[in-house]
């Protein structure tokens, strides 16, 4: 049976982008494997949030995950800040990862050009952070979205380099993994880039039918094509992945052949894909709002969450430590 990590940052809430990029895999691999799925809050301590803050996007996210089908019955759903081994092996990994190596990150090489004054330490080694929560459980697959590649593949570097300065076979290498292969990159309404958080075009789980239509609407297309089959502009292409993911195959392929015959309004389209995206996320947002109101509900899961995964991360930070040398008195 694999063992599959995965998890998110507490940074707000979740958008299409995290529910296709991840979530969904997750949620279907849960009954065939050993999952463990958690909430990345230390990793949001690298933007820092506000302490008003922090408690609220946990719990937001953790009812989320529940909300979209993640069985807490099932899977190990938990906190990151809940299990004390994992900064442990965070801090032992640190001490064979290189500075050339976290600073030539493609993701940190973002932050710090989003944000110079903010380059702090934990940026730098959020990739053995990273690799911290997924080696802890002994991970063969981690269900993610097309950006984390490379963060999968600073993990397998820094598990095999355990492996080898220590002569063991400790760490199994971890894997990105889709269903469908190729990692998945959602776009965002805003004409180019991936959905995220931080770049104020996304489309959240929470949101309501009339922000989702204002959303879409106000997505950036452009005059329409002037010559039958041509490829797609950004923008365009943007809409119709989009689509593809949220709409019936039908709808993506009436659209798409309107496309190609140059008779497509773009308006119809948006008017669809709002109507689709409301379709697929109203249950969603419903079940949010039910389980968000239980706080004991969420307590517990909460709770069970945190002893079964530090269960299975306190058994490998003992053979990490017995391995490195640590020895009792
Ligand atoms: P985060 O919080 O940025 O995103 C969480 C998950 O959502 C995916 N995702 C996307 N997938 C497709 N299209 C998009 N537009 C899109 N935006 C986000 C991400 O790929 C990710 O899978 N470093 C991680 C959190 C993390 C983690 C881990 C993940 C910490 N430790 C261990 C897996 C295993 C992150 O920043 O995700």
């Amino acid at each position: 049976m694999d063992i599959v990590v995965s998890g998110i940052r507490s940074t707000g809430k979740l958008h299409l982008g995290n529910y296709f990029g991840a979530l969904k895999n997750f949620v279907k691999m849960q009954h065939e494997n050993k999952c463990y799925f958690f909430i990345a809050d230390y990793h949001s301590l690298t933007t820092h949030p506000t302490p008003d803050d922090l408690h609220g996007s946990v719990k937001q996210v953790l009812a989320e995950y529940i909300a979209c089908g993640l069985d807490p019955e099932v899977a190990t759903l938990y906190v990151q800040s809940d299990v004390p081994e994992i900064p442990e092996l965070y801090l032992l990994l640190n001490m064979n990862a290189y500075l050339g190596e976290l600073e030539r990150c493609t993701s940190f090489k973002d932050k710090i050009r989003s944000n110079p004054n903010n380059v702090n330490a934990g940026l730098l080694t959020y990739p053995t952070l990273m690799a911290a929560d997924i080696i802890i459980h002994k991970a063969h697959k981690v269900p993610v979205g097309k950006d984390q590649e490379q963060h999968l593949e600073m993990t397998r570097t820094f598990a095999n380099r355990f492996n080898r300065l220590y002569n063991v076979d400790l760490f199994p290498e971890p894997a990105a993994y889709n269903f469908g292969e190729q990692l998945v990159k959602i776009p965002g309404l805003d004409g180019s880039g991936k959905m995220g958080k931080s770049e104020g075009n996304a489309i959240y789980l929470s949101d309501n039918p009339a922000t989702i239509r204002k959303k879409v609407m106000r997505a950036v297309s452009d005059s329409g094509p002037t010559e039958p089959n041509q490829p797609k502009p950004e923008p365009i292409q943007n809409l119709f992945t989009i689509m593809n993911v949220v709409s019936s195959d039908e709808t993506h392929q009436f659209y798409s052949d309107k496309y190609n015959d140059c008779e497509i309004r773009y308006g119809d389209m948006k008017k669809q894909l709002a109507e689709d995206i409301i379709t697929f996320t109203e249950p969603i947002r419903e079940r949010i709002e039910a389980i968000l109101a239980d706080n004991e509900y969420l307590k517990k899961v909460a709770k069970h969450g945190a002893e079964k995964a530090r269960e299975s991360a306190s058994k490998t930070v003992k053979e990490v430590r017995e391995i490195i040398g640590f020895r009792p008195f």
